[in-house]
């Protein structure tokens, strides 16, 4: 988590590891022993490592302790889940509901294949359509004026459907299946394999960006699922691929690159809380531009024998 800089769906409330990481402690490459930041809120104090190390993907040094911010658990919670009639008016509600400034815990979007992949994976019978899983906390008063004025903007939106609950079983159900994402996937085209990725774009092209990842994968004849954290305007796509069939992963890695390739036209990241490693490598240059070769100076300071997680992250100088 802390060396991808990941995430999850309640980061658009409590924020993403960056947020929610105080202090580390360390090892480098030579076999020093480092702690960066403190207990204390905030610092001014010298340059910011632990942020430098989270997100470093294990090629600046190995993470052996972490101080991490607590949050109390909310009084009330209200989770509802809503059916939309096509994923931009899905989208659309998400754009608004941020925009008016409202302070949702999770807000994660389901495509209609991913209805689909539940429905084959837990035997259910969910109608097959676009949807969007929200949830508030906060106190009993808060929540209920933040449910109600979600269901105003859902239904300006065209959702039908709104199913509410504040009883924590049904909570804990809800978040349950949507955590079984990969799985429920998974049980689509059986016999092949899950490739998961993700991008994350500025909100207000969020709809955008899923309605061509959908065009892209029907235009290409692959299975996918699309289900994302869209309240950060992240979202994942879980395509099946049968790794003996050549044409079909030539087809997959149209679809990564086109998705990356969009993701940045867009003005936004190539991964919003994956990570690169080495299938995003190539998108280093056109995502950073003159700031890979800073990245590749911080990397023969801190790691000069080249020995922590060596080819990850970082393309070799002749790849740009
Ligand atoms: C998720 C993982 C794949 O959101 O990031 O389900
Ligand atoms: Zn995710």
């Amino acid at each position: 988590m802390a060396a991808t800089r990941a995430s999850g769906t309640t980061a658009v409330r409590y924020g993403t590891m960056r947020d929610n990481v105080l202090a580390l402690e360390v090892v480098l490459a030579d076999g020093r022993i480092i702690r960066t930041g403190s207990r204390a809120r905030k610092s001014s104090a010298g340059y910011d490592l632990t942020r430098l190390m989270i997100g470093s993907e294990g090629t600046l040094g190995i993470i052996t302790e972490m101080t991490l911010k607590l949050h109390g658990q909310p009084e009330a919670v209200s989770a509802a889940t809503c059916r939309f009639g096509s994923v931009a008016d899905a989208v659309g509600c998400v754009i608004a509901t941020i925009q008016s400034g409202l302070t949702v815990a999770r807000i994660e979007l389901l495509d209609e294949m991913m209805l689909r992949g539940f429905n084959a994976y837990q035997g259910s019978d969910l109608p097959e359509a676009p949807h969007l899983f929200v949830e508030f906390h906060g106190s009993p008063a808060g929540v209920g004026e933040q449910a109600q004025a979600f269901g105003d903007l859902a239904g300006e939106y065209g959702a039908s459907a709104i199913r509410w609950t504040d009883r924590a079983e049904e909570c804990r159900e809800l978040w349950h299946m949507r955590h079984q994402a990969h799985y429920a996937t998974g049980a689509l085209d059986p016999g092949k394999r899950t490739l998961a990725t993700d991008v994350c774009v500025p909100i207000s092209r969020l709809a955008e960006a899923v309605t061509h990842a959908q065009a892209l994968a029907r235009e290409l004849r692959l299975t996918s699922t699309i289900v994302g954290h869209v309240g950060d305007g992240n979202f994942h796509c879980g395509l099946r691929v049968d790794p003996g069939d050549a044409d079909e992963v030539a087809r997959i890695h149209r679809f990564t690159a086109a998705l990356a390739e969009n993701a940045l036209r867009l003005g936004g990241t190539v991964t919003g809380e994956h990570g690169v490693g080495v299938g995003k490598i190539a998108y280093m240059s056109a995502e950073h531009g003159a700031a890979v070769a800073v990245m590749r100076s911080l990397k023969s300071a801190l790691d000069p024998k080249g020995i922590l997680n060596p080819g990850k992250m970082l393309p070799a100088d002749d790849e740009g």
